[in-house]
């Protein structure tokens, strides 16, 4: 592995792994970050590494649909590996408007896999990174395991579950070296804050409501986004060709835990006048299909690979509120419209 093709990585996941990347994983080789700058893609969540790291990290701006531009950076920088995260990610956004999701989900990594066909003699792995999501919703009981038959509910999970099958059978049928991933919810640093753990985080601390859907017990299982990266990395390195890993954080809570804990934290470190922040808490219309619980059961990835998570929910969201309290500058940066002027002055985009 000499040359890595991030894509998506100006996006939460993404960004943390091009960091983990380049000054964590002992990855000696270049990293090339194609990304379209949606809403949710920030150079601010890659400042300095384009200074720390000038010989070994390339950004390109670049719609993973756009196959020539695709393939110059394949040709270009001599790509052999290729780890797809670009995406269109937010459940509601699919529910208010799927169109993005179908481009970019389905299409666009149908040219991703098209192109890799093209240069199978140069492209050695491509890692499809996906969501717990495409298995649908879990009762009470029991995990999504690697072998739980897909059966996504949202046009969000429907289009990476398209994605999945189209990588998967992009090996069968061309023998494309292909490895596939599915993991829980991911949080921590550089979330863009329109997903849960970080849109409570910056409400809560200007005082807003924290709105909860539905009756709030609806269960997610928690990843902490650099175990998530760690696992990423050893799939890359030695993740069998051809297989699916699911991955998870053992760290099942409902929604209103979730709140719960993050008042919690918040009362701690910056009481508020007048009252706790759980008084924020309101309840409100449920959303579209609602997926009831996930659980992820990871024995595979764990026996096979010896990965596992590392971070605890209650360190990870400590960590999590810290972090968001620390970059009110980039909060700001990402929600406001001065954002997109800000980075065409920086990186003459
Ligand atoms: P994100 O929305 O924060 O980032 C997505 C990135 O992709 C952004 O930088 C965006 O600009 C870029 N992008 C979107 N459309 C593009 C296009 N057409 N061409 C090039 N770039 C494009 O998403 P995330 O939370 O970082 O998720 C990354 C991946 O991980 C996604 O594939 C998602 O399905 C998967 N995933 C996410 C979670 C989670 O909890 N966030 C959990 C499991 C899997
Ligand atoms: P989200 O972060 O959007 O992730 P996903 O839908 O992909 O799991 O939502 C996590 C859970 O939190 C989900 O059950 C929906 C719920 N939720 C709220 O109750 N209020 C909110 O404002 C948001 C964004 C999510």
């Amino acid at each position: 592995m000499k040359n890595l093709l991030v894509t998506g990585g100006a996006g939460f996941i993404g960004a943390n792994f091009v960091r983990y990347l380049l000054e964590e994983s002992g990855f000696a080789g270049k990293v090339v970050n194609v990304d379209k700058l949606t809403y949710a893609g920030n150079l601010g969540s890659l400042e300095g590494v384009d200074k720390n790291f000038p010989d070994r990290y390339v950004f390109v701006k670049a719609d993973i649909t756009d196959e020539a531009a695709i393939e110059k950076i394949l040709l270009d920088h001599e790509i052999d590996t290729i780890c797809h995260l670009a995406a269109e990610s937010h459940v509601d956004r699919s529910i208010e408007a799927p169109d993005d999701f179908i481009q970019t989900n389905v299409v666009g990594t149908f040219r991703l896999l098209e192109l890799a066909r093209r240069h199978k003699d140069k492209i050695k792995r491509f890692h499809h990174v996906s969501t717990d999501e495409v298995f649908g919703s879990l009762g009470e009981e029991g995990h999504f395991r690697e072998d739980t038959p897909y059966h996504p509910n949202s046009p969000y999970s429907a289009s990476k579950a398209a994605s999945d099958h189209l990588v998967r059978a992009y090996h069968h049928t061309y023998g494309l070296p292909v490895t596939l991933s599915n993991c829980s919810n991911n949080y921590g640093p550089y979330q863009f804050p329109e997903k849960l753990i970080p849109l409570m985080i910056v409400n809560a601390l200007e005082g807003k409501s924290l709105p909860i859907y539905g009756d709030g017990k609806n269960v997610r299982d928690w990843l902490y986004v650099r175990d998530h990266c760690r696992a990423l990395w050893t799939i890359l390195k030695q993740g069998r060709l051809g297989e699916t890993y699911n991955i998870g954080g053992r760290s099942e809570r409902s929604n209103l835990q979730v709140i719960d804990s993050l008042c919690a934290i918040l009362d701690r470190i910056v009481p508020r006048k007048g009252g706790g922040h759980a008084e924020l808490k309101t309840f409100v219309t449920d959303r579209l299909g609602h997926d009831r619980r996930y659980a992820i059961d990871f024995m595979k990835i764990q026996c096979e690979l010896e990965w596992g998570p590392e971070e605890s929910f209650e360190t990870g969201l400590e960590k999590t509120v810290k972090w968001y309290l620390d970059h009110s500058e980039w909060v700001r940066q990402v929600q406001s419209g001065d954002y997109r002027d800000w980075m065409r002055r920086q990186y003459q985009l």
